[in-house]
């Protein structure tokens, strides 16, 4: 009774309403199994069209992402990027199509080329989980963090000059969740010793946006992410944007 009365509402708001309100982007229908741990709701619709699927995902603030299957409409919180391929290791679920609604505009994240980083902490902590486009915070993995170590740090290749404003990196929820001390580097040298690019003190607390803006911008191609903290240890990040 209660979800007919909510379809009725919607069928009434999307005579009405300008569905173009609702921002979203393609994105590669094939997430991690783990995604089941990011979901907020699965609905059976009754007109199961991709604009009933979205009204839902904007009438839920923590929906992030939406995806049909069938006649399935999936809400999750998961952060997924356009630049996400899918690929990724371990079992994943398929489905007709995947929407999400977190994208930022200028992001450069796609143009890395390489990146290097110290030893992860277990291949579920891998440097690739830090820029590959897919972000759920419930999971236990699919962050990177870095083996307890001196100095830890991420290094991204950016492939070519570029002209970088700000840098947002979101840090990992639970125990292991260190980020402190970091200074961010860019510049031209391959060796990775570049000018400071802007410094964080922290420690930070988990699951947190860290914004990095220097006062100009920099331009340059060889990006590094380390904590400077003078005892060994562990660096934590789940996601990396780097902006133009
Ligand atoms: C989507 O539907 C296909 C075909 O029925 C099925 O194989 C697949 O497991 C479904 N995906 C999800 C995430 O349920
Ligand atoms: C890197 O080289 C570019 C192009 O020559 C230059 O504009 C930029 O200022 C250099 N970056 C640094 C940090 O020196």
């Amino acid at each position: 009774m209660m979800k007919v009365v909510v379809v009725m509402l919607l069928l009434q708001e999307l005579v009405s309403a300008d569905m173009t309100s609702i921002k979203s982007r393609k994105v590669v229908p094939v997430m991690p199994e783990k995604i089941s741990r990011c979901e907020l709701e699965k609905e059976e619709l009754i007109l199961p069209t991709l604009q009933v699927c979205a009204s839902f995902c904007s009438l839920n603030n923590d929906c992030n992402l939406f995806c049909m299957n069938g006649t399935v409409c999936s809400l999750y919180n998961a952060k997924v990027s356009t630049w996400w391929s899918g690929v990724t290791p371990g079992i994943t679920v398929s489905y007709d199509v995947c929407y999400t609604t977190w994208y930022l505009e200028n992001n450069l994240t796609p143009f890395i080329a390489l990146t290097t980083a110290s030893a992860p902490l277990s291949i579920h902590r891998d440097k690739q989980f830090l820029a590959n486009g897919f972000m759920c915070l419930n999971m236990d993995h699919f962050c990177y963090i870095s083996q307890r170590v001196s100095f830890p740090y991420w290094r991204a290749d950016l492939g070519a000059f570029r002209r970088v404003t700000l840098i947002i990196i979101i840090t990992r929820p639970g125990t292991l969740s260190q980020f402190e001390m970091i200074e961010i580097s860019l510049g031209n040298s391959s060796d990775y010793n570049n000018p400071l690019f802007a410094s964080y003190t922290g420690p930070a607390p988990p699951m947190s946006n860290i914004n990095f803006q220097p006062q100009n911008p920099v331009t340059g191609r060889y990006l590094q992410v380390q904590s400077k903290l003078p005892i060994s240890t562990n660096m934590a990040m789940c996601d990396i944007q780097i902006f133009s």
